[in-house]
């Protein structure tokens, strides 16, 4: 299945990873938390020494690069998105890894794998975007072995709630700024361990403690402009304004995260 989001998501805003880099930057130089996210999702792979795992929606390849030095070597990994934009840069990313990688243009909507091919899968802050993402979990639980495990990042209800307060203060309509990122709410931390629950009968949840201290106003700017608005001149001085105001109020704009893992078996 496809949808008008689709496109936008292929073709624009993931054909490379320029603006996922924008919005990573935010979280990489004002998070509280000082344990690396990848390495703290890395963490929780409990997985055989001689584990097939596949990635889906992979990206620039960030989970490996930030855990290069700890691959078990007898891991067979592939990679995949479905934008080749992003498997050119998972190929540039990880060749400086000392493990080898396979790499696979997929929509996990699809996964041209047969059943019960893999011990793990990773599917990472990706299925909020798939449109019949029934479907898409349905593939990955049909890839992996009986024993297998799915690991899934994604957001919480209350994930940036004061971007958004902040979008409404500026009266820029969710709908504008978030264009083909509308769907994100339909895959949080609160509601999907039912749509898993569709098709595995286990789904543990872990929450990765963290909060955004902000201390100057730049990178939120950045990170909006990440997004499909169009935030004009006036807009984002009147967001500059207001987010200066409250870091010399309080020291810090405290932005809440709420980001974590399930793990479905
Ligand atoms: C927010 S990024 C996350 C990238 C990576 N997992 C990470 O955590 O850094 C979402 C990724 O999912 C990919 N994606 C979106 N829809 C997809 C689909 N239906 N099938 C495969 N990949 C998809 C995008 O191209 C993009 O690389």
């Amino acid at each position: 299945m496809t949808s008008p989001n689709t496109d936008y998501l292929k073709n624009q805003q993931y054909s490379d990873s320029s603006r996922l880099q924008a919005r990573a930057r935010l979280h990489a130089n004002y998070n509280r938390n000082p344990y690396n996210w990848f390495k703290w999702m890395f963490d929780l792979y409990d997985l055989p020494p001689d584990a097939k795992v596949l990635e889906v929606g992979a990206g620039a390849g960030w989970l490996w690069m930030q855990n290069a030095d700890r691959i078990p070597n007898g891991w067979d990994i592939t990679l995949s998105d479905f934008s080749s934009g992003m498997l050119a840069e998972q190929r540039q990313n990880t060749s400086q890894i000392p493990h080898s990688f396979q790499f696979q243009e997929i929509d996990v909507q699809a996964i041209p794998y047969p059943e019960q091919s893999f011990d793990g899968v990773i599917a990472n802050h990706m299925l909020y975007h798939v449109p019949d993402r029934a479907k898409g979990i349905r593939e990955l639980r049909r890839v992996l072995k009986p024993s297998g495990k799915l690991y899934t990042a994604t957001n919480g209800d209350q994930h940036l709630q004061e971007l958004h307060q902040l979008m409404t203060r500026l009266k820029i309509k969710k709908e504008s700024y978030l264009g083909g990122f509308t769907t994100v709410h339909a895959y949080t931390l609160e509601n999907a361990t039912n749509q898993l629950k569709a098709v595995f009968e286990h789904v543990e949840l872990h929450r990765y403690d963290d909060a955004i201290n902000l201390t100057e106003a730049q990178p939120l700017i950045d990170y909006i402009h990440s997004f499909p608005v169009e935030l004009d001149a006036e807009h984002e001085q009147d967001a500059k304004a207001f987010i200066e105001g409250e870091i010399q109020k309080h020291g810090a704009f405290k932005i809440t995260k709420d980001t974590g893992v399930l793990i479905a078996y």
